[in-house]
């Protein structure tokens, strides 16, 4: 690939200057951009080239670090360019495609337009661009066909399904779904990816990746960061809309689907589809109290945060299908939690006879972590030494870092250069987003009006979450990685 034009609209935002930028700047240090690619960022902020490449010099070694040096620095900025304008307005879109056009010196170039804004402005960006994107044009990039002009969006893809649905048609109103690249920024991560690979290109663990071995899998995405400042997001947002809805679907996807038949976009994401459309959807007030628990931290600091806003949710889920048949599947998050720990615990069946009485005997559990101390863990019982049949608890441990010696990329790095390059696997498709919203949207409108129970910071969500799941059988694999 030659040639790629990649315009930021929401350029003097957080996301662009925390991540973005930081992205791109570290896939060009690895020589992965098009050698000739532009980076133009769109917003209504006065900037000029100049003052917006020193505006984003300064946020860039904040977040690269020590990967940041001055003189690449340099030959960085000569690609990257300030366009000011209100893209809400319709007739921003023309004159600004005539600036690109000319930038591009009327070369044919892929274009990736990034929309790093306010939700609000997806529907009039999108609108705007319509006449500028070209449907049918194909560009054949990596010897696949690939729309030559393509848009990211960043979520919330709705906050309901309704709305989902909404913003859906009118992007398909506009655009070809082959253009839309939705980002989960979960998919990004290397663990999350490394899911499929170590599935199905592994022989040992999908015989026994089903009902018939495992008795329950838990995934949780725990922080300790609070809500603090994104209250107004967050109070109309809650938990199951900020992280189960995307983050945890994926992960649960990932751990659940049956393997693709290849690894391209459309396969891939057919088998996710074909999941969550298989996730037992509670209709009723009783279900939704039988499989889910709410939580919210106390913190008398923040009262901005409204009081029946959920900040820990836990949710039981069962998938109707022959692998899945009465497995549950625990999902938690929560924030203001005891560490930051994202991580699936997969855990077996008892053996059907246990002759060894001595010692403590515990299930076998396969623990991946996918942030941080992304690795996998395996536990297994072992014979205590020196005792007399004893057993105990052992473990076999895996840790990226220390096996490729290789540090992880920020899941951005992932996706911005795989949507350059045209390839959606890692990307939500529209079909997946509105039966991911079908999940939680039955959730939500049977959730009681009771206010969620309160917890202390820094624990593991509250206590009620530890005796519902006994109640429901089950006992959470509560461990902060060792980092
Ligand atoms: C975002 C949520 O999508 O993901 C945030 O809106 C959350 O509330 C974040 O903190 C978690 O991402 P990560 O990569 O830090 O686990």
């Amino acid at each position: 690939m030659e040639r790629s034009s990649i315009v930021i609209f929401g350029a003097s935002g957080d996301l662009t200057s925390r991540k973005l930028i930081p992205a791109l700047y570290r896939l060009f240090i690895k020589k992965r951009l098009p050698p000739e690619f532009r980076i133009v960022g769109v917003s209504r902020s006065h900037f000029s080239d100049e003052s917006w490449r020193d505006t984003l010099s300064t946020s860039t070694q904040q977040f690269v670090k020590k990967d940041f040096r001055e003189e690449t620095w340099k030959s960085f900025e000569k690609h990257v360019f300030y366009y000011s304008g209100d893209a809400s307005q319709s007739d921003f879109f023309a004159p600004f495609d005539a600036f690109l056009t000319q930038m591009e010196k009327h070369a044919p170039t892929p274009r990736l337009y990034y929309l790093a804004t306010a939700p609000t402005l997806y529907v009039p960006i999108v609108r705007g661009l319509a006449p500028y994107m070209q449907r049918e044009k194909m560009v054949e990039i990596d010897g696949r066909p690939t729309p030559e002009r393509r848009i990211v969006l960043e979520k919330p893809f709705g906050r309901d399904l309704k709305t989902a649905r909404d913003l859906n048609a009118i992007l398909h109103d506009n655009l070809d779904e082959r253009q839309i690249f939705r980002i989960d920024h979960y998919l990004g991560k290397e663990t999350a990816q490394n899911l499929m690979v170590f599935r199905f290109a592994n022989a040992v663990f999908e015989p026994i990746w089903n009902r018939n071995y495992i008795e329950n899998i838990q995934i949780t995405a725990n922080e300790e960061t609070l809500v603090g400042k994104r209250y107004p997001y967050y109070n109309q947002s809650g938990v199951l809309r900020d992280m189960f809805q995307n983050h945890l679907f994926q992960l649960m996807t990932l751990v659940a689907m049956e393997p693709p038949v290849r690894f391209d976009a459309d396969a891939v994401r057919d088998e996710k589809v074909k999941t969550l459309q298989a996730v037992r959807i509670y209709r009723t007030a009783e279900e939704v109290q039988e499989n889910a628990t709410f939580g919210r931290y106390s913190n008398p600091e923040e009262e901005t945060l409204s009081p029946n806003v959920a900040t820990f949710a836990a949710v039981r889920f069962f998938i109707d299908n022959w692998r899945w048949q009465g497995v549950p599947f625990f999902l938690r998050s929560g924030k203001g939690m005891s560490c930051r720990t994202t991580q699936i615990v997969i855990q077996f069946r008892r053996p059907p006879h246990l002759m060894f009485s001595k010692g403590v005997f515990q299930p076998n559990r396969l623990l991946i972590q996918i942030q941080p101390a992304e690795g996998i863990q395996l536990y297994f019982q072992s014979k205590i030494p020196d005792t007399n049949m004893e057993i105990g608890q052992a473990e076999l441990h895996f840790n990226f870092l220390r096996s490729f010696q290789k540090e992880m990329p920020d899941g951005y790095e992932r996706l911005i250069l795989d949507a350059i390059h045209g390839d959606a696997s890692l990307f939500a498709r529209s079909d997946e987003v509105e039966s991911a919203w079908q999940i939680i949207d039955a959730i939500l409108s049977k959730r009681q009006d009771a206010l969620p129970y309160p917890y202390e910071i820094g624990g593991w969500g509250p206590e009620e979450s530890q005796i519902w799941m006994q109640n429901l059988g089950a006992t959470w694999f509560n461990s902060c990685p060792v980092l």
